[in-house]
Order: structure tokens, then C-alpha cells, then sequence
């Protein structure tokens, strides 16, 4: 499976950068090097691999990655673009081979529209996997014929035999999809809608990258259809959404950061207006408050470890350049522009850009500044591993008053406790558990589901526990980490696991 991962993450940074750059830039030669490898390890088991899609996820063995198809989305969009159901790898495929796959899933297929999102951020089209009349499921493409049959055919007139398009759902091939229940049982819980919102904010950002890179005048539409689609979505789904930001995946180019920032902003955007369009003009600030990011050269984004002092100075334009790039833009809002250029300025107005006097900065510019931070410490990269989120809280606490406004500290613990929805935590009586929502005036103590008994044995059906609430009459001493012999609730949460 590990190394599955590894082709699905290889094919997406060669895609990328094929898309940024041309095919046969060194970033893309590496990757597709990257991917040989792994497809290497792969077929020292199996002569070939199967990387199928239904919907927006990637499918292997029948069963549905979920995580990696959020990361994977414009891999699997641009296999939906040419009507194809998946790809194969046969053992003793080359880079090379690889390289040319990647140039055919770029190229434009007519015909076969890519999804844009809907005001809820979901895809409209196509609508691979559904199923017509008489019960078969459709080409991937929508009404339009496969075009996969076409692209095999040029691939194998080239000598390439050992890479190709699906051209038929694998389910039809004896490879079993999600069960019907397991897609109800995950809609009904909203993760469905949330995943497929999530995944469609990545491909915009994404877009929108292309755009501003190739110097082409980005259009602000979809982010505001995105912008939309989360304020929307967490009246229904806050619980879902949130949890999702709990992933702390990364992708190449951090745009989860972005999307993430944006949820936990529009979350408490909520708390603090019921004007819909003031929450979106909320949301749009949020997603596109390091906009700024995307013209700095990768080397410096993604450098491992460090910066110079050169770098730093190049990192920090980043403010102004978004502020640029939103102001000139049609359709964004002068908050985004606010919000854009006063992140990092901090508190007490130490931080970056360096300003004249003691500016006035607007609130939602100060809460991004908590925000920011909270989710950066937060996040998983290649090139650290992330904070517990009770450590990232004391964090915040300990900068109120100088790096971040006090108001806006308290009001995010207030509505995101120190384990928000999604965290995995330690009860004090062994248990293992997934927090669910807060309790807004106990931090420490929010609503969790058991997933574990003491044992480390699966909790079966769903165990909802409400650790803020009373202790039971036959409460335990246990220990708690530096606190021997302190007596407390057998629920209470110890500390958050990895
Ligand atoms: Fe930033």
C-alpha cells in the first residue's frame, strides 16, 4: 500500500509541474523517476497495478482512498478529462513512459468538461460512476464516447505498451467498489459532501496557481463559488468540515494551509454574524490570504529546513505581492486586500511588512493572524512533524498581548477548545477517542466518539461521550501526565495522540 502512495503522490507532483512548467522539466523528470521506483517495489508482487476511479476517488483493489484522493484530485480529474476510469502499470514501465502518460492526461479533451464547482463547491460534471436508465454506469466522460481507446491507441503506435487508460470501470473488471452502505453510512455523516467540497477548493487554488504563474489575468469566480460552498457548508456540516482540516496532509504546494485557514475562519465568521454576505466576504479573505505565496519561487516555499536571510526577505514580500495581486483583481473584496497584506503584522505591529506608526488593522485580519499560525504549527510537512494541538493552544496563550490579539485568542479556543473536532485523543481511563464538537466553555473537555477500548481493542458501533459532563459516583484515581495521584474523571482527556 505504501508504496501505491508513493506512485498516486510521484504522478501528482510530475502533473503539477508539467502543468507549471513543460514535460520535460526537471521537477517532472524527477518525479516520474520517483514513481518508476515505487511502481518498482510494487511489482516485485504483482505484474500490474490498477489505480482505478469512481467519482472523486481513487479506487485500488476496490477499495476507496479516501485521504489520498483529496490530495490526488487533479490527478484524477485530468483521468476523468479524457474518459478513462483509471490507469495500468505493468511491470518494466519506464520514466520515460510515465513522463509521456502525464503529457496525455494534460493534453485538452474535447467534450468532456472539467468539474467546476457549483455554489456548494460541488462538481457538476462529469458525473463518472452514475448510472443510466437501464442500470449500467456511464462513461466517465458524461455522453460523451471514451476517449481512452483512442489515447491507447496513439500510446501503443509510440511503443508504449506498458502504461494505459482504463477504459472500463473496474468494477465491471471483478474489483468491488465502496459497499452502497459504506457510501450512505459516510454521506449521512456529511463526510461525502465535505470531501468533495475540499477536494474541488484544491483544484481552484490549484487553477488559479497556473494562472497567476503563466501570467495569464486569473478570474476570481470559482474562488468565490468555493468561498460560498464552505460558508454554506457549515450550516449543515461544521462538524465534517472541521475534521477534515485535521488531516494535516500536505500537498505540494500547501494549498490545504489555505482552505484549512478558511475553514476555521468562516467556522467563527458564524459565531460572530449571521449577515451571509459579510460571512463571505469573510470566507473569500480567508482562502486567499497567502495568495502572495504563489509567485514565490519554490525553491524558497519548499525549501527543507531554514532560510537565509536573502530567502526570509524574498518570503516576506509575500503579504504585499498577494495584496497586489487582490487589489488588481476583479471581483475580491478590499477585506481580502486587507487581510492579504496585514496577516503577519502581528499584534504589536513587529511582523512583516514593516508598517509606518501604529496602523489600525481590522479584526478578521487579527483573527487570521491566530488562525494562521495555529494551522502552519499545526500541519504536517515533509519537512516536520506537526504540534499537538494542546501545546499549539498554550502557544497562543503565551503570545496574547504581543503577537496576537487577546480578543481573538480567546475566541478561537472558545470555539475550537484545545482539541478540535477530528483530533485523536487519550481518555484518562485508557480509552482512545475522536473529538466531535467542543464545549464551548470547557476548552479542555470536549464531546469525543470512543474508538478504542483500554485494551486497544476497536470500539464497536458509535460510543458518544460527553466529557465535560459530571463524574460518575464510582470515579477512579487515576494519573495524569505531571499530576500523581490528582484525582479525575475516568472520561477526562489526558492528551492528544499522534
Ligand atoms: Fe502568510
Amino acid at each position: 500500500m505504501e508504496a501505491v502512495e508513493q506512485v498516486v503522490r510521484a504522478l501528482v507532483v510530475a502533473l503539477m509541474n508539467s502543468l507549471l512548467y513543460f514535460s520535460g522539466h526537471r521537477r517532472v523528470r524527477e518525479a516520474t523517476e520517483t514513481a518508476v521506483r515505487a511502481l518498482d517495489t510494487y511489482f516485485q508482487d504483482q505484474p500490474i497495478l490498477h489505480l482505478g476511479i469512481r467519482e472523486n476517488l481513487l479506487i485500488f483493489e476496490g477499495r476507496p482512498l479516501y485521504d489520498l484522493s483529496i490530495y490526488a484530485h487533479r490527478l484524477i480529474r485530468a483521468i476523468r478529462d479524457q474518459g478513462a476510469w483509471g490507469i495500468r502499470f505493468e511491470r518494466g514501465v519506464t520514466a520515460e513512459e510515465v513522463r509521456r502518460l502525464v503529457e496525455v492526461l494534460l493534453r485538452p479533451s474535447a467534450g468532456s468538461a472539467a468539474p467546476k464547482p457549483t455554489a456548494q463547491g460541488e462538481p457538476v460534471a462529469p458525473e463518472a460512476g452514475a448510472e443510466d436508465a437501464t442500470g449500467r454506469q456511464q462513461a466517465p466522460g458524461g455522453s460523451a464516447p471514451p476517449k481512452a481507446e483512442t489515447v491507447n491507441d496513439q500510446l501503443r503506435q509510440e511503443g508504449i505498451t506498458r502504461v494505459a487508460l482504463e477504459t472500463q470501470p473496474l468494477v465491471e473488471r471483478g474489483v468491488v467498489g465502496p459497499t452502497a452502505a459504506e457510501s450512505a453510512a459516510r454521506a449521512m455523516g456529511g463526510e461525502e459532501v465535505s470531501r468533495s467540497l475540499y477536494t474541488t477548493a484544491l483544484g481552484v487554488l490549484q487553477d488559479l496557481m497556473v494562472e497567476l504563474r503563466q501570467q495569464t489575468k486569473p478570474s476570481f469566480r470559482d474562488a468565490n463559488a468555493v468561498a460560498q460552498g464552505i460558508a454554506e457548508a457549515l450550516d449543515s456540516q461544521r462538524t465534517p468540515l472541521i475534521a477534515l482540516t485535521a488531516i494535516k496532509d500536505y500537498d505540494e504546494y500547501t494549498f490545504n494551509h489555505s482552505i484549512n485557514v478558511c475553514i476555521y475562519l468562516t467556522a467563527l465568521a458564524r459565531e460572530l454574524t449571521t449577515d451571509p454576505r459579510e460571512i463571505l466576504r469573510i470566507a473569500q479573505a480567508g482562502l486567499l490570504h497567502d495568495v502572495g505565496k504563489i509567485l514565490i519561487a519554490d525553491e524558497i516555499l519548499y525549501k527543507p529546513g531554514s532560510l537565509s536571510d536573502a530567502e526570509w526577505q524574498v518570503m516576506r514580500q509575500h503579504p504585499l505581492v498577494g495584496a497586489k495581486i487582490l487589489v488588481e483583481a476583479e471581483g475580491v473584496d478590499e477585506l481580502a486586500v486587507n487581510v492579504a497584506f496585514g496577516h503577519h503584522l502581528h499584534y504589536d505591529r513587529k511582523g512583516y511588512p514593516q508598517v509606518a506608526g501604529d496602523i489600525t488593522i481590522d479584526p478578521i485580519t487579527e483573527l487570521v493572524n491566530v488562525i494562521d499560525v495555529y494551522e502552519a504549527v499545526t500541519a504536517k510537512r515533509p519537512y516536520k512533524q506537526p504540534f499537538p494541538p494542546e501545546r499549539v493552544t498554550k502557544l497562543l496563550l503565551e503570545g496574547s498581548g504581543t503577537f496576537f490579539d487577546p480578543i481573538c485568542v480567546e475566541a478561537f479556543v472558545r470555539s475550537f477548545g484545545v482539541y478540535p473536532p477530528g483530533t485523536r485523543v487519550l481518555l484518562a481511563n485508557g480509552c482512545r477517542a475522536e473529538v466531535l464538537s467542543v464545549n464551548p466553555n470547557r476548552p479542555f473537555d470536549p464531546v469525543v466518539r470512543l474508538t478504542h477500548d483500554p485494551e486497544g481493542q476497536p470500539v464497536e458501533g458509535v460510543e458518544v461521550v460527553n466529557t465535560a459532563s459530571e463524574e460518575p459516583a464510582d470515579t477512579e484515581r487515576t494519573t495524569g501526565p505531571g499530576e500523581a495521584g490528582e484525582k479525575r474523571r475516568p472520561h477526562a482527556v489526558l492528551r492528544s495522540l499522534p
